[in-house]
């Protein structure tokens, strides 16, 4: 069997799965490619340092260029993360000629459109199932699988950090801060947890989500972004009471006028799929045009899932060069579109366009006539209150946390209006904003003051 030298750019946690990977199924692939895939080389900062990889130490290297340049490489697997020297690597490999395979969504999400274009230019490949929720089959379903139809949502949990620590929050009523410690020691979140907890990660992954569902060229700054931190133990449980479940979305929409794209929890109904999407697991479900709704669930990170993912594209790329095809006789294809397609751009609509139930939790003085200052301004607004709850008395001294639920209100209002009710002076903290995702009916029945 014909071998097909392969070169990593990275040796941590994904390449060491790749690597074993590899070994473990070497028969099975060998089958289904035609040709054996073998790792000739692999960069690393510190060629020294002790691995789980069980990669023979005389192919490590400190040069990832010289990797990039290697005539014998035929692909290059970027797993080392991080925006450089991944896209100056990435673009050396594709000027070498070189398909690539990326696991990396910060470097996509910054660079795509110049790694697109060089790839297009040089007519190779650049595969990255592993950049979007790890082991889930969420690109090669948009890319291949509904290439036929028109996709009008994405909407998923793509941050497997963020729903862990939301589920534990939920189930055992701790706070976000004891929560993020123990996901910490727990190895479920970096030491940094800013990309995870604030949304930068999911940014990343929905700039490619809606790349190859609406065209887009979305950069992660224009993508309207909340982070988890701010979310108690008790806006949890009455989301609960309401019948919701809070989780970390990332959604992009296309209406017809044009794609808006969000990322921030969300209360979702009970009853949804992603509700149940539960600890680090992953979850995304697409809407289209002639399919209808369908789901992608399954683990999103970690050593193997995201090996899985790595290994697939691989296979897929090598089955595009001549030795996978000598040896197969006729598994020559039309190269598929190196990434996602060249289409005039769609319209973006503005985040403030958004509509859809709130949950806002105002922290207010407890004293007489405050209610009356928050929804004189949440009336002159046009935002209609469907139900307001104020729970227990607060301690003396301490503001009280009132919550309103409100009724289908334009974001760009809700935003205005927050933005004079912060200023009041018996609102003690800055309101926490939640979107309701159903536009349904809430369902369950919440005690509180009917207005
Ligand atoms: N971990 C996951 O579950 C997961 C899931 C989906 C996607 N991803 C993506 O996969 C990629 C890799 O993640 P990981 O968890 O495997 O990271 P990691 O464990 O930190 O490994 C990074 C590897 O890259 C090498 N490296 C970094 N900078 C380098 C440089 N300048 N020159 C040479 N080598 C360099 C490191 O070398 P040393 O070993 O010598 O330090 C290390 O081997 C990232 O883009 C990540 O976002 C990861």
């Amino acid at each position: 069997m014909r071998t097909i030298p392969v070169g990593l750019l990275g040796l941590g946690n994904v390449g060491a799965g790749v690597v074993r990977l590899l070994a473990d199924n070497d028969a099975a692939i060998g089958a289904r490619l035609g040709a054996s895939i073998e790792i000739r080389a692999a960069a690393v900062r510190d060629a020294h340092k002790p691995r789980q990889a069980t990669l023979d130490r005389a192919r490590l290297t400190t040069d990832p260029a010289a990797l990039c340049a290697d005539p014998e490489i035929r692909v290059v697997v970027e797993v080392m993360g991080g925006a450089e020297p991944a896209r100056t690597l990435l673009l050396q490999a594709i000027a070498a000629g070189k398909h690539v395979v990326t696991a990396n969504k910060h470097v996509l999400a910054e660079h795509g459109d110049e790694i697109f274009a060089a790839a297009a230019a040089a007519r190779v490949n650049v595969y990255y199932e592993a950049a979007v929720c790890g082991g889930l089959p969420i690109i090669r379903a948009l890319r291949e699988g509904l290439a036929s139809d028109r996709i009008q949502e994405v909407a998923g949990i793509v941050n497997g950090t963020s729903n862990f620590i939301l589920t534990a929050m939920t189930d055992e009523g701790r706070p976000f801060d004891e929560v993020l410690r123990a996901a910490q020691a727990a190895g479920y979140a970096e030491a940094d947890p800013s990309f995870d907890v604030d949304g930068i990660d999911a940014c990343h992954k929905l700039t490619l989500l809606a790349r190859l569902s609406f065209g887009v060229r979305l950069r992660p700054g224009q993508i309207l972004c909340d982070g988890i931190r701010p979310i108690t133990p008790a806006d949890l449980a009455l989301a609960a009471r309401f019948g919701y479940v809070v989780k970390p979305l990332a959604i992009a929409d296309d209406d017809g006028q044009g794609v808006l794209a969000r990322v921030h929890p969300a209360l979702v109904p009970a009853r949804d799929p992603l509700a149940s999407c539960a600890g680090t697991m992953n979850a995304i479900k697409v809407t289209s045009a002639a399919l209808g709704q369908s789901l992608y669930q399954g683990r999103g990170a970690g050593m193997m899932p995201t090996a899985v993912a790595v290994v697939a594209d691989l296979i897929e790329v090598c089955r595009d060069l001549p030795e996978a095809r000598a040896v197969r006789g006729a598994a020559g294809r039309a190269v598929p579109a190196p990434g996602p397609p060249p289409s005039p751009s769609r319209p973006l609509r503005d985040p403030g366009d958004l509509e859809c139930r709130y949950y806002l939790r105002f922290a207010a003085a407890d004293r007489p006539g405050v209610l009356a200052q928050v929804t004189r301004v949440l009336g002159e607004h046009e935002i209609s209150i469907w139900q307001l709850i104020q729970e227990g008395a607060p301690a003396p001294g301490s503001p009280a946390a009132v919550v309103v639920v409100t009724h289908p209100a334009r974001e760009r209002r809700v935003r205005s209006a927050l933005a004079l009710i912060d200023r009041l002076p018996v609102i003690a903290h800055p309101t926490l904003l939640l979107r309701i995702q159903a536009q349904g009916q809430v369902t369950g029945a919440c005690p509180g003051v009917m207005l």
